[in-house]
């Protein structure tokens, strides 16, 4: 029977073998926004993203931003930024002052070359979580300091055990029908409105301070594990409750490709992720490679991994695809 009250998974006494940093929380919510423009060309989908970088590089502007490029098939590019906020009075005061609010609602965007999508997520600190293999900050930590060494980590659970309301709640989601796209009107905006407890990660590997060998060991062993992975999430997800999955290169602001990449993942809750990170053969598969490269590497590796997860609460969050192709974030899955 399940317990009244989640029961950490943390092994008596735990020291973890290796070192990791998490993001301490900080007072008050955090935004996420991951803003794109999407089209059947590259150039095409960043000339779309140039436009939304242009509100985002202004004086108010978030307090971090990432670029990145992925595709859906062989088809869709989605070029786009993952924008971080220090809420929502942030996201919405830069998206007043910088005309963003009124360019994205503009009936113009509908007969724009490109497609767009946001998906905006607010959480307070109890429900968003990071882990990073150094102190180095990443994602929404470029906005906080780190913590660290910390104890919650190395075990199947450390992820649930970092984030503050798994203490008191199961962080289930209420869905109950089984999920399945629909078809949905071309040429509109769609807004879909997730579930509670929705669970996203970006889950990120940089190998910018990798030298070329230890690129190329990372490129034999590991990378190929990682993108099977991401592949089965985004074409056979729906089945163990993967709702989304894009895999995304990220870039400098002008395009050129940069050493680090990232998986982003929407999952039904923390507990489907969980069991696809601990159970499933394509995570177990990325996670063995990791270790055949430290191997192969005698331990000497400056490849940094990390991630960030959040649970999403009931309000506050935003998914909007304005034009865009029917298998794009969550259009088609919900109302
Ligand atoms: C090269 C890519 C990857 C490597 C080398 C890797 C490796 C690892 C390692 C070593 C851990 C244990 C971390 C710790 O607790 O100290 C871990 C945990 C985890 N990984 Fe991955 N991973 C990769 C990609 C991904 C991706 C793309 C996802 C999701 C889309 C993912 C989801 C998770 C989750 C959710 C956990 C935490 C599980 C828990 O604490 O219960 N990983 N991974």
């Amino acid at each position: 029977m399940k317990p009244e009250k989640p029961v950490s998974a943390m092994p008596e006494n735990w020291e973890p073998p290796v070192p990791a940093w998490s993001a301490l929380p900080r007072a008050g919510k955090t935004t996420i926004a991951y803003l794109a423009a999407q089209h059947g060309d590259k150039a095409m989908a960043l000339q779309g993203l140039s436009a939304i970088r242009n509100f985002l590089e202004v004086q108010g502007g978030p307090y971090h931003v990432d670029y990145a490029l992925s595709t859906i098939g062989a088809d869709v590019t989605d070029a786009f930024a993952v924008a971080y906020f220090h809420g929502p009075e942030h996201f919405a005061a830069w998206s007043e002052q910088s005309g963003f609010g009124a360019w994205w609602s503009s009936d113009a965007r509908l007969s724009d070359a490109s497609g767009y999508w946001q998906e905006r997520l607010t959480l307070p600190a109890e429900r968003m979580e990071s882990l990073h293999s150094s102190n180095v900050p990443d994602g929404h930590a470029h906005g906080v300091d780190l913590r660290g060494p910390i104890r919650e980590h190395n075990y199947w659970g450390g992820m649930r055990d970092r984030i503050e309301l798994s203490k008191d709640d199961w962080l289930e989601t209420p869905l109950s029908q089984v999920l399945d796209r629909q078809v949905i009107t071309p040429a509109s905006r769609v807004v879909v409105k997730a579930p509670l407890n929705f669970c996203i990660i970006r889950s990120g590997q940089d190998l910018s301070d990798s030298g070329e060998e230890e690129r190329a060991v990372y490129a034999e062993i590991v990378k190929p594990n990682l993108i099977a992975g991401m592949d089965f999430l985004a074409q056979q997800g729906l089945e163990i409750g993967c709702a989304a999955a894009r895999y995304a290169v990220e870039i400098t602001p002008d395009g050129t490709p940069l050493a680090r990449t990232f998986g982003n993942c929407l999952f039904v809750s923390m507990k489907h992720l969980e069991d696809w990170s601990k159970s499933h053969p394509t995570h177990l598969s990325i996670f063995g490679s990791f270790f055949k490269m430290l191997k192969a590497r005698n331990n000497q590796i400056s490849l940094r991994l990390w991630h960030e997860v959040v649970v999403l609460p009931n309000d506050e969050q935003h998914f909007e695809y304005l034009n865009c192709h029917p298998r794009t974030g969550l259009s088609g899955l919900f109302q």
